[in-house]
């Protein structure tokens, strides 16, 4: 078994899977000693001694992926200048430097993603693949249900229309409606916007899904790894 020598030398980090087939078809990659020109040839990165203009390939970490239900008050970064918590404080045993998957404000809480795979989280942020963000919000006053298609008529806001993919009535708390609204942008203070748009400011906020991903059992503040399969699933989304 091995894998194809253009996708070793992109998760090494070196360049693209194209500029890799580049770099085997102007001859400077070496394994074993020998110069290959396939960039289809099969390499087991961890037994043949891969290298690109003389030099061995640099160690590349293994992949890890953790949820973790980010609590209020914390901040999504690797470090906060203000000494506030930040979300990567959250996972224990991860043995990678782990990055947060796009940005939860910090009086939001909900299912946040970290991981050190750089081109899934590319993916996953592209608004080419619209990835659905479940929010259950807390909006100020009453949302009757005769209100919901404006709602999801979508508005105006300062940078361009918005508009969710869903939005429905999810109950009522003294003062206010509580609503489970799709967006399918990352787009900043996005659902904030929205609402207050709408005459009706968030009170709270809390994203339930990202993606495939939702909170399960988790607690404020607890993280676990993904399962393989979650991360099949992360792997498909299109
Ligand atoms: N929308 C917001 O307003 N804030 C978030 O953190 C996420 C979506």
């Amino acid at each position: 078994m091995g894998t194809r020598l253009n996708k070793v030398l992109a998760r090494a980090g070196l360049t693209s899977r194209r500029g890799a087939d580049r770099l085997v078809a102007e001859g400077r990659v070496v394994v074993n000693g020998l110069r290959v020109t396939t960039p289809g040839v099969l390499v087991d990165p961890a037994v043949d001694r891969v290298e690109v203009d003389g030099r061995p390939l640099p160690a590349s970490e293994p992949h890890e992926y953790f949820v973790v239900y980010k609590p209020r008050g914390y901040v999504t970064t690797r470090r906060d200048p203000h000494g506030r918590p930040v979300v990567t404080e959250l996972v224990r045993g991860a043995r990678a430097r782990l990055y947060p998957v796009g940005r939860l404000d910090v009086d939001v809480e909900g299912v946040l993603l970290l991981t050190n795979d750089g081109s899934l989280t590319h993916r996953l942020l592209h608004p080419r693949y619209a990835l659905p963000r479940v929010y259950e919000v807390v909006v100020l006053g009453r949302v009757a249900a005769g209100e919901l298609p404006a709602w999801r008529a979508g508005v105006q806001l300062d940078d361009g229309f918005a508009r969710p993919t869903a939005a429905a009535r999810a109950g009522e708390v003294a003062g206010g409606t509580v609503l489970r609204l799709t967006f399918t942008e990352g787009r900043k203070h996005e659902v904030k916007r929205y609402c207050a748009a709408l005459g009706h400011p968030v009170r709270a906020l809390r994203r339930v899904a990202f993606g495939p991903l939702t909170l399960g059992g988790l607690r404020p503040g607890q993280a676990r790894p993904l399962t393989d399969r979650e991360v099949g699933q992360l792997r498909t989304v299109r």
